[in-house]
């Protein structure tokens, strides 16, 4: 598949969990268009549309999405729309509290509306845990794709790839 990595990271910690994405999906074959929102436009990676949306962001004050990434998406939805193909993940601190943590990830998946799961890594990834994680999060998300239906198939085919049913 031909997969678009998007994402905004201020101090390097979204970035880290990035780069671990984008490994897994290219040691699994597929193609990977990478954007840094802020530094890069949507037009640098070619054709704007592929086969899956990955969109990953840091938190800024009371869970909000950082500018460069808000002007990122605007860019996307103008391109391509609202894909349903489309995965967020993202770093935050829960020092800012519950309501706040990873805000912006929850923000951009209900802007979206997308069925896909969402990750939330707390400041940086740490360790095999959080290397197995952001795996096991790529190969799902990976998984849900290629069993969505194209378009004009039956809508029934949606449900099989309900994300609840790939929950370990
Ligand atoms: C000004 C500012 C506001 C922040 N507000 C929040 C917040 O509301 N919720 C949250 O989870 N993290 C918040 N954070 C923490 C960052 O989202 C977190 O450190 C993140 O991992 C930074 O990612 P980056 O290294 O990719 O920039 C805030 C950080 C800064 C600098």
């Amino acid at each position: 598949m031909r997969i678009l990595i998007a994402f905004s990271s201020l101090s390097g910690n979204t970035r880290d969990v990035a780069r671990q994405v984008r490994a897994r999906c290219e040691a699994l074959g597929h193609e990977v268009s990478w954007i840094e929102a802020g530094i890069q436009a949507l037009t640098d990676a070619g054709e704007p549309r592929h086969d899956l949306y990955v969109l990953g962001a840091w938190t800024d004050n009371a869970g909000r999405t950082p500018s460069e990434m808000k002007a990122l998406i605007a860019e996307l939805v103008a391109a391509v729309g609202k894909p349903a193909q489309l995965a967020v993940f993202g770093t935050g601190e829960t020092q800012w509290g519950e309501e706040y943590y990873c805000g912006a990830v929850r923000r951009i998946a209900a802007f979206f509306g997308t069925r896909y799961p969402r990750l939330e890594i707390e400041q940086m990834p740490h360790g095999e845990r959080d290397a197995l994680r952001i795996q096991r999060w790529t190969d799902r998300i990976l998984t849900c794709t290629q069993r969505m239906p194209g378009p004009g198939m039956p809508s029934e085919t949606i449900e099989n790839a309900d994300p609840a049913r790939f929950v370990a």
